[in-house]
């Protein structure tokens, strides 16, 4: 069994990984909102040798159809490994439709196809791997994004609860989330760049790691971002306030 299964493969992290992973000839199943794009990121697994291409189109904000992805990944029995990395920064002004939408990106659905996985790759014997990707953004509440933030905070919390239940069921499902800090994607394009950004290879390298050695904690990507998260998370209050981070 070789098969990894990419949900959020037209994310620029994502199509960096679907590429990383045509290259070591696995089986890849690839799972985006965006039809054409998808088509793209499929095509160019195949020239990278690929063994098999399956895509099926996905929008997150309609639940029924996770529930019908849900169904169609329960029968995929070549499944050992996943990743799900769909996201979408928040704007902290939105309606309380949008919220609601955003929740399901980035928190209510990962959530709800991980637990699946997680059981799905606890049937077979060897186990397997599933990454979520949260973010820094979820270490410590921020005025400018607490609302992103608070989503990929309660994915780790998640993470950390899917992770024991994989263990109690099967030792060998390793359940890893890997948080990124700033990454040069269509989600940032409205930031200006500075030397903290990361180019999407970099973190799809880092999760392609996970998913070949194996890992069941939480990742930053890059691995520095732990001693800058170190420090804001060890800022006390009275100071952090005073901040406008
Ligand atoms: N960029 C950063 O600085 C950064 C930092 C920390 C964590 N992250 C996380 O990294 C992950 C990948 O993001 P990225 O940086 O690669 O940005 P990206 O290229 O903008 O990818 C975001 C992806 O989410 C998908 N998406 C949004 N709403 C969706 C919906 N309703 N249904 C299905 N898919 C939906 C988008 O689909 P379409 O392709 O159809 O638009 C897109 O593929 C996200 O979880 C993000 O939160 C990013």
């Amino acid at each position: 069994m070789n098969a990894v299964l990419i949900i959020g493969a037209t994310s620029a992290i994502g199509a960096a990984l679907a590429k990383e992973c045509a290259s070591k000839g696995w089986r890849l199943y690839l799972i985006g909102r965006n039809k054409e794009r998808l088509a793209t990121v499929a095509a160019e697994a195949e020239v990278r040798g690929a063994a098999k291409v399956e895509t099926r189109v996905v929008d997150f904000g309609a639940v029924e159809k996770c529930q019908q992805l849900g169904e169609w990944i329960e029968k995929r029995n070549d499944l050992c490994r996943a990743v799900i990395l769909p996201g979408v920064l928040s704007d902290e002004f939105a309606s309380l439709v949008d919220w609601n939408q955003n929740v399901l990106v980035n928190f209510t659905v990962p959530a709800f196809l991980g637990r699946l996985i997680g059981e799905k790759l606890g049937e077979n014997d060897d186990g397997g791997q599933l990454v979520l990707v949260g973010s820094v953004a979820g270490d410590r509440g921020r005025q400018s994004n607490g609302f992103y933030g608070a989503q990929k905070g309660a994915l780790e919390i998640f993470a950390n609860a899917l992770r024991h239940r994989c263990y109690l069921k099967n030792r060998k499902v390793k359940v890893a989330l890997v948080k990124p800090g700033f990454v040069n994607t269509p989600m940032t394009e409205q930031i200006k760049k500075n030397a903290l950004f990361s180019e999407p290879e970099v973190i799809a390298q880092k999760i392609l790691r996970i998913l070949e050695k194996g890992g069941s904690k939480s990742y930053y990507a890059p691995g520095w971002w732990f001693f800058i998260m170190s420090i804001i998370k060890a800022v006390p209050n009275f100071i952090f306030y005073r901040t406008r981070l």
